[in-house]
Protein backbone atom coordinates (compact mmCIF):
# COMPACT_ATOMS: atom_id res chain seq x y z
CA UNK A 1 0.00 0.00 0.00
CA UNK A 2 0.79 3.34 -1.00
CA UNK A 3 1.16 5.87 2.22
CA UNK A 4 1.53 9.29 1.22
CA UNK A 5 2.36 12.39 3.41
CA UNK A 6 1.54 15.78 3.19
CA UNK A 7 4.00 17.14 1.26
CA UNK A 8 3.05 14.01 -1.48
CA UNK A 9 -0.36 14.69 -1.65
CA UNK A 10 0.52 18.27 -2.10
CA UNK A 11 2.78 17.46 -5.00
CA UNK A 12 0.14 14.75 -6.62
CA UNK A 13 -2.49 17.58 -6.22
CA UNK A 14 -0.49 20.09 -7.75
CA UNK A 15 1.11 17.35 -10.47
CA UNK A 16 -2.32 16.61 -11.81
CA UNK A 17 -3.76 20.48 -11.87
CA UNK A 18 -1.09 21.19 -14.48
CA UNK A 19 -1.40 18.06 -15.99
CA UNK A 20 -5.34 18.67 -16.66
CA UNK A 21 -4.12 22.21 -17.99
CA UNK A 22 -2.07 20.66 -20.27
CA UNK A 23 -4.66 18.40 -21.32
CA UNK A 24 -6.51 21.36 -22.61
CA UNK A 25 -3.31 23.20 -24.62
CA UNK A 26 -3.76 25.32 -27.93
CA UNK A 27 -1.95 23.16 -30.84
CA UNK A 28 -0.71 24.39 -33.98
CA UNK A 29 1.04 22.72 -37.13
CA UNK A 30 4.38 23.76 -35.50
CA UNK A 31 3.55 21.40 -32.55
CA UNK A 32 5.41 18.35 -32.32
CA UNK A 33 4.31 14.95 -32.70
CA UNK A 34 4.86 12.90 -29.64
CA UNK A 35 5.51 9.29 -30.01
CA UNK A 36 6.65 6.64 -26.99
CA UNK A 37 6.98 2.79 -26.51
CA UNK A 38 8.57 0.69 -24.04
CA UNK A 39 12.50 1.07 -25.40
CA UNK A 40 13.84 1.63 -28.78
CA UNK A 41 11.13 -0.33 -30.83
CA UNK A 42 9.38 2.84 -31.75
CA UNK A 43 12.21 4.12 -33.44
CA UNK A 44 10.83 2.59 -36.45
CA UNK A 45 7.60 4.40 -35.98
CA UNK A 46 10.06 7.37 -35.95
CA UNK A 47 11.74 6.76 -39.41
CA UNK A 48 8.23 6.22 -40.73
CA UNK A 49 7.13 9.76 -39.65
CA UNK A 50 10.13 11.21 -41.06
CA UNK A 51 9.83 9.28 -43.99
CA UNK A 52 6.25 10.47 -44.77
CA UNK A 53 6.51 14.05 -43.37
CA UNK A 54 9.93 15.27 -42.93
CA UNK A 55 8.93 19.00 -42.18
CA UNK A 56 7.33 17.22 -38.59
CA UNK A 57 8.84 18.59 -35.29
CA UNK A 58 9.18 14.67 -33.07
CA UNK A 59 9.25 14.04 -29.73
CA UNK A 60 9.98 10.50 -28.76
CA UNK A 61 10.29 8.73 -25.11
CA UNK A 62 11.31 5.50 -24.86
CA UNK A 63 10.66 4.46 -21.48
CA UNK A 64 14.43 2.39 -21.61
CA UNK A 65 14.44 1.69 -17.83
CA UNK A 66 11.29 -0.56 -17.83
CA UNK A 67 11.39 -2.16 -20.79
CA UNK A 68 9.47 -4.69 -21.65
CA UNK A 69 6.47 -3.91 -21.29
CA UNK A 70 5.06 -7.20 -23.06
CA UNK A 71 5.89 -9.52 -20.18
CA UNK A 72 4.01 -7.67 -17.60
CA UNK A 73 0.45 -7.49 -16.27
CA UNK A 74 -2.10 -5.25 -17.70
CA UNK A 75 -2.31 -3.35 -14.70
CA UNK A 76 1.28 -2.44 -14.94
CA UNK A 77 1.55 -1.34 -18.36
CA UNK A 78 -1.69 0.72 -17.86
CA UNK A 79 0.33 2.37 -15.04
CA UNK A 80 3.21 2.64 -17.67
CA UNK A 81 0.69 4.19 -20.17
CA UNK A 82 -0.26 7.13 -17.82
CA UNK A 83 3.03 7.64 -16.92
CA UNK A 84 3.86 7.72 -20.46
CA UNK A 85 1.40 10.05 -21.77
CA UNK A 86 1.89 12.68 -18.89
CA UNK A 87 5.74 12.86 -20.02
CA UNK A 88 4.81 13.32 -23.48
CA UNK A 89 1.49 15.78 -22.79
CA UNK A 90 4.27 18.33 -20.88
CA UNK A 91 5.91 18.77 -23.84
CA UNK A 92 2.44 19.94 -25.71
CA UNK A 93 2.35 17.92 -28.47
CA UNK A 94 -0.59 18.07 -31.44
CA UNK A 95 -0.82 13.98 -31.43
CA UNK A 96 0.24 11.19 -29.58
CA UNK A 97 1.26 7.83 -31.30
CA UNK A 98 1.13 5.05 -29.77
CA UNK A 99 4.32 3.57 -30.91
CA UNK A 100 3.97 0.33 -28.66
CA UNK A 101 1.60 -2.56 -29.78
CA UNK A 102 1.36 -3.72 -26.45
CA UNK A 103 -0.13 -0.28 -25.10
CA UNK A 104 -2.26 -0.20 -27.77
CA UNK A 105 -3.79 -3.46 -26.85
CA UNK A 106 -3.75 -2.79 -23.13
CA UNK A 107 -3.98 0.59 -22.16
CA UNK A 108 -5.00 2.91 -24.94
CA UNK A 109 -8.48 4.45 -23.53
CA UNK A 110 -6.05 5.05 -20.40
CA UNK A 111 -3.87 7.27 -22.97
CA UNK A 112 -6.79 9.05 -24.86
CA UNK A 113 -8.12 9.82 -21.11
CA UNK A 114 -4.82 10.97 -19.93
CA UNK A 115 -4.08 13.14 -23.26
CA UNK A 116 -7.70 14.77 -23.19
CA UNK A 117 -8.27 16.86 -26.64
CA UNK A 118 -4.92 15.97 -28.05
CA UNK A 119 -5.76 12.84 -30.86
CA UNK A 120 -3.90 9.91 -30.04
CA UNK A 121 -3.37 7.07 -32.35
CA UNK A 122 -2.34 3.29 -31.60
CA UNK A 123 -0.13 0.87 -34.46
CA UNK A 124 -2.37 -1.83 -33.38
CA UNK A 125 -5.24 -0.70 -35.29
CA UNK A 126 -3.84 0.86 -38.52
CA UNK A 127 -1.70 -2.66 -38.60
CA UNK A 128 -5.16 -4.69 -38.56
CA UNK A 129 -6.76 -2.30 -40.97
CA UNK A 130 -3.78 -2.71 -43.43
CA UNK A 131 -3.93 -6.58 -43.05
CA UNK A 132 -7.38 -6.77 -43.70
CA UNK A 133 -6.91 -4.35 -47.34
CA UNK A 134 -3.49 -6.71 -48.10
CA UNK A 135 -4.85 -10.42 -47.59
CA UNK A 136 -5.79 -12.29 -50.52
CA UNK A 137 -6.46 -15.70 -49.03
CA UNK A 138 -8.48 -14.26 -45.68
CA UNK A 139 -5.45 -16.08 -43.97
CA UNK A 140 -3.47 -13.55 -41.57
CA UNK A 141 -0.83 -14.38 -39.04
CA UNK A 142 0.06 -12.00 -36.12
CA UNK A 143 3.57 -11.86 -33.94
CA UNK A 144 3.33 -9.88 -31.18
CA UNK A 145 4.50 -9.98 -27.17
CA UNK A 146 2.68 -11.99 -24.56
CA UNK A 147 1.07 -9.32 -23.10
CA UNK A 148 -0.53 -8.75 -27.21
CA UNK A 149 -1.26 -12.03 -28.04
CA UNK A 150 -3.01 -12.96 -24.82
CA UNK A 151 -5.25 -9.63 -24.89
CA UNK A 152 -6.60 -10.99 -28.30
CA UNK A 153 -6.72 -7.56 -29.47
CA UNK A 154 -5.16 -7.93 -32.91
CA UNK A 155 -7.69 -10.75 -34.02
CA UNK A 156 -10.58 -8.78 -32.49
CA UNK A 157 -9.42 -5.64 -34.56
CA UNK A 158 -9.66 -7.94 -37.69
CA UNK A 159 -12.45 -9.92 -37.56
CA UNK A 160 -14.59 -6.70 -36.66
CA UNK A 161 -13.99 -5.32 -39.85
CA UNK A 162 -14.33 -8.72 -42.04
CA UNK A 163 -15.20 -11.88 -40.16
CA UNK A 164 -14.15 -14.10 -42.79
CA UNK A 165 -10.46 -14.19 -42.06
CA UNK A 166 -9.09 -16.51 -40.28
CA UNK A 167 -6.24 -15.19 -37.36
CA UNK A 168 -3.49 -17.03 -36.04
CA UNK A 169 -1.06 -15.53 -33.37
CA UNK A 170 1.61 -16.42 -32.00
CA UNK A 171 3.87 -14.76 -29.14
CA UNK A 172 7.66 -14.43 -29.70
CA UNK A 173 8.30 -12.50 -26.07
CA UNK A 174 12.21 -13.62 -26.84
CA UNK A 175 12.28 -10.83 -30.14
CA UNK A 176 12.42 -8.13 -28.54
CA UNK A 177 15.57 -8.46 -26.44
CA UNK A 178 16.76 -9.60 -29.11
CA UNK A 179 15.90 -6.57 -30.74
CA UNK A 180 17.47 -4.37 -27.71
CA UNK A 181 20.49 -6.28 -28.19
CA UNK A 182 20.79 -5.42 -31.88
CA UNK A 183 20.75 -8.77 -33.13
CA UNK A 184 19.32 -7.92 -36.30
CA UNK A 185 20.84 -11.31 -38.25
CA UNK A 186 22.38 -13.38 -35.39
CA UNK A 187 22.39 -16.55 -35.79
CA UNK A 188 20.33 -17.01 -32.29
CA UNK A 189 17.77 -14.61 -33.60
CA UNK A 190 17.53 -17.14 -37.00
CA UNK A 191 17.08 -20.50 -34.59
CA UNK A 192 14.76 -18.93 -32.26
CA UNK A 193 12.29 -17.60 -35.29
CA UNK A 194 12.73 -20.65 -37.04
CA UNK A 195 11.10 -22.41 -33.85
CA UNK A 196 8.45 -18.79 -32.93
CA UNK A 197 7.31 -19.25 -37.22
CA UNK A 198 6.85 -22.58 -36.98
CA UNK A 199 3.14 -21.73 -35.52
CA UNK A 200 2.31 -20.77 -38.95
CA UNK A 201 3.29 -24.04 -40.80
CA UNK A 202 0.20 -25.54 -42.13
CA UNK A 203 -2.07 -22.52 -42.09
CA UNK A 204 -1.58 -20.74 -45.25
CA UNK A 205 -1.24 -17.43 -44.39
CA UNK A 206 -0.43 -14.63 -47.18
CA UNK A 207 -0.31 -12.15 -44.66
CA UNK A 208 1.93 -11.45 -41.46
CA UNK A 209 1.60 -8.64 -38.96
CA UNK A 210 4.29 -7.82 -37.23
CA UNK A 211 2.21 -6.52 -34.28
CA UNK A 212 5.57 -5.18 -31.85
CA UNK A 213 7.33 -2.29 -33.19
CA UNK A 214 10.97 -3.59 -31.99
CA UNK A 215 10.29 -6.53 -34.44
CA UNK A 216 10.78 -4.71 -37.79
CA UNK A 217 14.42 -4.26 -36.39
CA UNK A 218 14.69 -8.55 -37.08
CA UNK A 219 12.76 -8.28 -40.03
CA UNK A 220 15.16 -9.47 -42.30
CA UNK A 221 15.58 -12.76 -40.39
CA UNK A 222 11.91 -13.40 -39.92
CA UNK A 223 11.54 -12.99 -43.88
CA UNK A 224 13.79 -15.55 -44.38
CA UNK A 225 12.76 -17.75 -42.14
CA UNK A 226 9.12 -17.42 -43.32
CA UNK A 227 7.98 -20.21 -46.09
CA UNK A 228 5.80 -19.24 -49.08
CA UNK A 229 5.06 -16.02 -50.60
CA UNK A 230 3.64 -13.98 -47.45
CA UNK A 231 3.17 -9.87 -47.20
CA UNK A 232 4.65 -8.45 -44.40
CA UNK A 233 2.78 -5.85 -42.58
CA UNK A 234 4.79 -3.43 -40.37
CA UNK A 235 2.24 -1.93 -38.39
CA UNK A 236 5.35 1.33 -37.78
CA UNK A 237 4.87 1.82 -41.62
CA UNK A 238 0.72 1.76 -41.23
CA UNK A 239 0.47 4.26 -38.83
CA UNK A 240 2.44 6.76 -40.49
CA UNK A 241 0.02 7.14 -43.39
CA UNK A 242 -2.97 7.28 -40.93
CA UNK A 243 -1.27 10.14 -39.05
CA UNK A 244 -0.83 12.17 -42.02
CA UNK A 245 -4.29 11.70 -43.19
CA UNK A 246 -5.59 12.68 -39.46
CA UNK A 247 -3.00 15.66 -39.41
CA UNK A 248 -3.90 16.79 -42.60
CA UNK A 249 -7.89 16.61 -41.42
CA UNK A 250 -7.56 18.19 -38.53
CA UNK A 251 -5.60 21.18 -40.55
CA UNK A 252 -2.66 20.80 -38.10
CA UNK A 253 0.18 19.58 -40.92
CA UNK A 254 3.30 21.30 -40.75
CA UNK A 255 4.17 22.38 -44.18
CA UNK A 256 7.74 24.02 -43.17
CA UNK A 257 10.92 22.91 -44.40
CA UNK A 258 13.27 19.90 -42.59
CA UNK A 259 12.58 19.44 -39.00
CA UNK A 260 15.84 19.41 -36.81
CA UNK A 261 16.49 15.95 -35.15
CA UNK A 262 13.92 14.21 -33.31
CA UNK A 263 14.03 15.24 -29.57
CA UNK A 264 14.65 12.34 -27.29
CA UNK A 265 13.54 11.69 -24.08
CA UNK A 266 14.63 8.07 -22.10
CA UNK A 267 13.85 6.62 -17.91
CA UNK A 268 17.38 5.44 -18.74
CA UNK A 269 20.52 5.52 -20.65
CA UNK A 270 22.23 2.67 -21.57
CA UNK A 271 25.01 2.30 -24.18
CA UNK A 272 22.86 0.01 -26.60
CA UNK A 273 20.46 2.75 -27.24
CA UNK A 274 23.20 5.07 -28.57
CA UNK A 275 24.46 2.26 -30.50
CA UNK A 276 21.05 0.72 -32.01
CA UNK A 277 19.52 4.66 -32.82
CA UNK A 278 22.92 4.59 -35.25
CA UNK A 279 22.05 1.52 -36.73
CA UNK A 280 18.15 2.52 -37.30
CA UNK A 281 18.00 5.86 -37.49
CA UNK A 282 20.92 5.87 -40.05
CA UNK A 283 22.23 8.71 -37.80
CA UNK A 284 24.40 10.07 -35.03
CA UNK A 285 22.30 10.29 -31.54
CA UNK A 286 21.26 13.60 -30.98
CA UNK A 287 21.24 15.02 -27.32
CA UNK A 288 18.88 13.31 -25.23
CA UNK A 289 17.15 13.92 -21.96
CA UNK A 290 16.95 11.65 -19.21
CA UNK A 291 13.27 11.54 -17.70
CA UNK A 292 12.18 9.79 -13.98
CA UNK A 293 9.84 7.63 -14.26
N1 LIG B 1 7.57 -2.43 -28.84
C1 LIG B 1 6.47 -2.74 -28.01
C2 LIG B 1 5.30 -3.35 -28.75
O1 LIG B 1 5.04 -2.96 -29.84
C3 LIG B 1 6.74 -3.37 -26.69
C4 LIG B 1 7.76 -4.39 -26.56
C5 LIG B 1 7.96 -4.68 -25.09
O2 LIG B 1 8.31 -3.76 -24.37
O3 LIG B 1 7.73 -5.82 -24.67
O4 LIG B 1 4.61 -4.17 -28.29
Amino acid sequence: MEILSYSDLTFKSLKSTIFSALQHHKTTPESPIGIFDSGVGGLTVVRAIQAEMPAERIIYFGDTARVPYGTKSPATIRKYAHEDTAILMSHLPKIIIVACNTVSALALDVVEKAAGSIPVIGVLRAGADLAVQVTRNKHVGVIGTQATVSSNAYADAITRLDANIEVVSKACPLFVPLAEEGFTEHAATRLIASDYLAAFDGHDIDTLVLGCTHYPILRKVITDTLHGDIRIIDSAEAVAGRTRELLADAGLLCTGKHAPPPHLLVSDLPQKFSMLYKLFMESDLPDVELVEV
